[in-house]
């Protein structure tokens, strides 16, 4: 296969990302567990794998966990803003080809997607399908070797599924956004958390008091309101759905359209997948000094282009932050180019909660490995006996041990005859 060098931007880096992924290693014991077991089995000897993720401590952790079930794997990012720059020299340092540099270009974005595919491989690990959609559209020559791939995130489900209703997905993909040990702590308690550190990292406000308007209340949004509203903020939601408002509604939170929102809120965060959220009739209602954010995939949940319209002028006022002065003389802060905050200004999750995403994505490829051939081309869901393992290894982990049915309580519970 094309042996490809790596393209990070400072290879001298090495030792600190090495020390970084040691350092969140430690706060992922169930990958270890796995890692350790991969070591011995191998189950995904020689198998060619390209993986197209964010590309941090935690990434450099998977990596090694492939690496000892005998991968060969190549990596590049899924977003331009979110490497950890020395974590990718400590990757390459490490013998594997790793193409990512923290704020690359569009055009480096997709060339660095295709020297990954250059590889060939026959495993592919992506979140939010930049990687997966090249491989249908510019590169389907390629598709013959897959024997199956998986998903990390919302988004990338969401535009697996419009290929497969397509008639366009070419080969199984397990949807590990999807898993109960995926999304309960990474979409919830990892998003909540590490989108109020960007923010903060980013603007050092103080969240005590601060009217924060949240769009979206699904996993990511839960997360984020419940950790802003532990910080003293007041919470507005605005959704679509009605019962997930409803539900917001229930959990406290004050709910209206963003129409309304725009006119009182100090700090927006949108994390619905959606595009144009808050949009060009929005920019102009908003207060002076708003600061908006997005924790979402991709960078159009705020009309940046119609922003960029709209002001009279607009400049880094300091890192990761972009002053947008409007007509009205209002000024509009953006974070992070409306890049996902929590990874472009901190640094994404936690390790604790990548640990049951990366345990997901490690088990689930070891599943496709196994049922090669035996897998349609479809979006599958994470099988229940990997999320229950997967459970039980953390509670194993945390030193918790809970109870087991016993023989009288598994019959009651499967039968129907027994009634008052
Ligand atoms: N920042 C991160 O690290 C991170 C982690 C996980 C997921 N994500 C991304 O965050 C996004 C949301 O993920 P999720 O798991 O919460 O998805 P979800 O489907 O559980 O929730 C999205 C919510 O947004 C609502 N919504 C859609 N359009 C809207 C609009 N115009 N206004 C208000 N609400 C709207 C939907 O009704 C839904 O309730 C996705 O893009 C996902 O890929 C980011």
């Amino acid at each position: 296969m094309v042996s490809a060098k790596s393209d990070v931007k400072d290879i001298s880096l090495a030792e600190s990302g090495k020390l970084r992924i040691e350092w969140a290693g430690r706060e992922m014991p169930v990958l270890k567990l796995i890692r350790d077991r991969f070591a011995r089995e191998k189950p995904l000897k020689g198998v060619r794998v390209a993986g197209c993720l964010h590309i941090t401590s935690e990434t450099g952790n998977l990596a090694a966990t492939l690496q000892a079930g005998g991968a060969d794997l190549i990596l590049c990012a899924s977003n331009p803003l979110s490497t950890q720059d020395d974590v990718a020299a400590a990757l390459a340092a490490s013998g594997v080809p790793t193409h990512a540099i923290k704020g690359e270009d569009d055009k480096t974005y997709y060339k660095h997607i295709n020297t990954a595919l250059d590889h060939a491989p026959q495993l592919t690990i992506d979140d939010g399908a930049d990687l997966v959609t090249t491989l249908h559209t510019r590169r389907s020559d390629l598709i013959k070797n897959i024997i199956g791939g998986t998903e990390e995130t919302t988004t990338g489900v969401i535009r697996l599924r419009s290929m497969q209703k397509a008639g366009a997905l070419k080969y199984a993909i397990i949807a590990v956004n999807d898993a109960l040990t995926k999304h309960f702590f990474d979409n919830r308690y990892g998003t909540g958390q590490s989108t109020l550190d960007g923010i903060t990292r980013a603007t050092n406000v103080l969240w005590a008091g601060k009217k924060v308007v949240i769009c979206g209340y699904g996993w990511c949004g839960r997360g984020v309101a419940m950790r802003a509203r532990g910080m003293g903020s007041h919470i507005i939601i605005t959704e679509v759905d009605p019962l997930k408002a409803l539900e917001a509604v229930m959990d406290g939170y004050q709910v209206m359209p963003i129409a309304e929102a725009v006119q009182i809120g100090d700090v927006f965060i949108t994390v619905t997948g959606d595009i144009n959220v808050i949009d060009r009739d929005h920019f102009q209602k908003l207060k002076d000094g708003a600061i908006l954010a997005n924790s979402g995939h991709f960078n159009v949940e705020i009309n940046l282009a119609a922003l960029e319209a709209l002001a009279k002028s607009r400049r880094p006022i300091r890192p990761y932050v972009e002053e947008y002065t409007l007509a009205s003389g209002h000024h509009v802060y953006v974070l992070g180019e409306g890049r996902l905050i929590n990874l472009a200004a901190a640094e994404g999750h936690p390790a604790s909660v990548m640990d049951m995403s990366f345990a997901n994505q490690s088990l689930c490829l070891e599943y496709l490995v196994k049922n090669k051939g035996a897998v349609k081309a479809e979006v599958y869901p994470v099988p229940e006996a990997i999320d229950k393992e997967i459970a039980r290894l953390k509670l194993r982990s945390m030193g918790i041990s809970i109870d087991t049915l016993t023989p009288e309580q598994a019959k009651y519970l499967a039968s129907w005859e027994q009634g008052t």
